[in-house]
């Protein structure tokens, strides 16, 4: 999409992952695809916009990353970022106190309490001092989720990875007692769907 509104624009798609790469498109998109990580990314000149959507809670260290970004911009260039927010609620709460459960604390423990996001202050401290003018906001969007433990199953595809991933043949399991505790607060409703809330952070900077 970015590549089409601008199609004069040098178009950057930047992933981790060759799976998430590949899915993105081919060189017919417009967009050169590199496998490579953000929080070392160098666009080689200065940037017009640097458009992140739900990747940066992956990278650690939001004060050194959001520095550089904005950094990465050229005058009048626009950081426009989006990320989910929605670690004190139940999905999240809960993967965590299911994670330190003594049968899988000394596994996965280390992984409760995961806050990869701060409160939108600390972003408008980092982005202020080097951008001409910063917006942030936050929505939560009410999801219309369907299915059997609808809330943990989606879940699963996000927050819940690196936990599964580092159980290997117990993630299983560690899923089973996980949808089992989150259940209580996603009931359905008399349709059959759930509502889950899910809140996300936007932050528009212009340097
Ligand atoms: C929820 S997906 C979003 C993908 C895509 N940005 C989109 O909007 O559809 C999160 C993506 O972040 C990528 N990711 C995680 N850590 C990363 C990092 N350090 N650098 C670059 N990409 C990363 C993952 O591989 C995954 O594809």
């Amino acid at each position: 999409m970015l590549a089409a509104r601008w199609p004069a624009a040098r178009v950057t798609g930047l992933d981790t992952s060759p799976e998430m790469l590949q899915r993105a498109g081919g060189a017919e998109s417009g967009v050169a695809w590199v496998q490579g990580d953000i929080a070392d990314w160098d666009p080689g000149e200065p940037a017009g916009l640097v458009f992140a959507n739900a990747s940066l809670h992956w990278v650690d260290d939001h004060d050194a990353l959001f520095p550089a970004l904005a950094e990465a911009l050229a005058p009048g260039g626009v950081l426009a970022v989006q990320m989910p927010r929605n670690f004190d609620e139940p999905s999240h709460r809960v993967l965590g106190e299911v994670a330190e459960r003594p049968r899988w604390a000394d596994r996965v423990g280390h992984r409760a309490g995961w806050r990869p996001v701060d409160p939108p202050d600390a972003y408008f401290g980092r982005l202020a001092p080097r951008c001409a003018t910063v917006d942030l906001w936050e929505t939560v969007y009410y999801q219309v989720l369907h299915g059997e433990d609808a809330a943990a199953e989606w879940v699963k595809g996000a927050a819940a990875r690196p936990f599964l991933d580092d159980l290997g043949d117990d993630a299983g399991a560690f899923f089973a007692e996980y949808a089992a505790a989150l259940r209580p607060h996603y009931p359905p409703g008399p349709d059959g769907s759930t509502l889950f809330p899910f809140r996300r952070l936007f932050a528009i900077a212009t340097r």
